[in-house]
């Protein structure tokens, strides 16, 4: 099968969240207890990715780069590149595309948290998927703040709309898209929304029309959470606080995915734990490279 790179796209102005991100990048203020560039970034480790393009503001790179380096401490490749400025998601396949170079991909957003196996279980089968663009609908309270779809009794997608005022169903189109070798290709020929942007959704009509686009619907068994608002944050700060205190494991630790990924080693997982032993987070690295499975 060909391999799939990943493109994390964490630019943006995050006025949203203004005054807390007008000197540090919203995708890296933490989702408690790690910078909220992780869980996406734990996403695409957990699907096998390694190959990953980090798309940041021109100014915040460099904080992204202390935080990350190249990502062979955790076995990954990372490539920086920059968007000037927010002119739309479906940019990030153009600024990508020499990156890319013909491969599959998958376009994940920097401040989307997802988690539940069978997230896992469906991301997986469409990473097996060569052919066209999946996305991955879930059902909200809100869908007028997202990419809708619009779904016949087959639970085929029929349209997704941008920000509709009256959605035609409750499935938002989550920021996580996996797409063939012909997204740059098609981006390019993107023109600008009413709103000044590149739309993703634009990108996805495109393969719609193909005949080409699968979109998994999500269920139960995931949580979606979106990080935009000052309230959302909090919510996804509590979700994760909630399941790790419950649950007695960490959620989404990119250390740990990489060492059972096989990518690093034990004593290079005990490497990593070492400066963060203060926080627990080190500990918890620690109590992993200590157990038995
Ligand atoms: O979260 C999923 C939703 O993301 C989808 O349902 C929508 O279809 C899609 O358009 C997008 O919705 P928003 O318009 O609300 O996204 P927002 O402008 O908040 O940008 C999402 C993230 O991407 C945010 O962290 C900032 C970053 N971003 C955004 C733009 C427009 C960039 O890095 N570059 C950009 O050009």
């Amino acid at each position: 099968m060909m391999k799939r790179k990943g493109i994390i796209l964490a630019g943006g102005n995050g006025k949203r969240l203004y005054p807390s991100t007008i000197s540090v990048s919203k995708q890296l203020m933490p989702v408690y207890d790690k910078p909220m560039i992780y869980y996406p970034l734990s996403v695409l480790m957990k699907a096998g990715i390694h190959e990953i393009m980090i798309i940041t503001t021109p100014h915040d790179q460099a904080a992204f780069q202390h935080l990350l380096g190249d990502g062979r401490k955790w076995g990954i490749e990372i490539t920086w590149a920059v968007q000037p400025s927010p002119d739309g998601l479906a940019q990030a396949l153009i600024i990508a595309e020499d990156f890319l170079d013909g491969s599959l991909c998958a376009l994940i957003l920097g401040d989307n948290l997802f988690f539940g196996s069978e997230f896992d279980n469906a991301l997986n089968a469409a990473n097996h998927n060569p052919v066209g663009a999946t996305v991955f609908g879930y059902h909200v309270n809100n869908p007028e703040a997202y990419g809708v779809a619009e779904i016949d009794h087959n639970r085929k997608v029929i349209a997704i709309e941008e920000k509709p005022e009256k959605p035609k169903s409750n499935y938002a189109i989550t920021g996580l898209y996996l797409y063939d070798g012909h997204a740059p290709k098609y981006a390019k020929t993107i023109t600008p929304s009413k709103r000044g942007e590149l739309e993703i959704t634009t990108l996805n009509q495109i393969y719609l029309d193909r005949g080409e686009l699968n979109c998994a619907l999500l269920g139960e068994g995931t949580s979606w959470l979106d990080t935009g608002t000052h309230k959302s944050l909090l919510q996804a700060a509590e979700f994760v606080h909630l399941m790790e205190y419950r649950q007695g494991r960490r959620i989404c630790c990119p250390e740990v995915i990489a060492y059972q990924q096989k990518w690093i080693s034990k004593d290079e997982l005990l490497k990593l734990a070492e400066p963060l032993r203060k926080s627990g987070y080190g500990e918890y690295l620690y109590k992993i490279a200590h157990s038995v499975s």
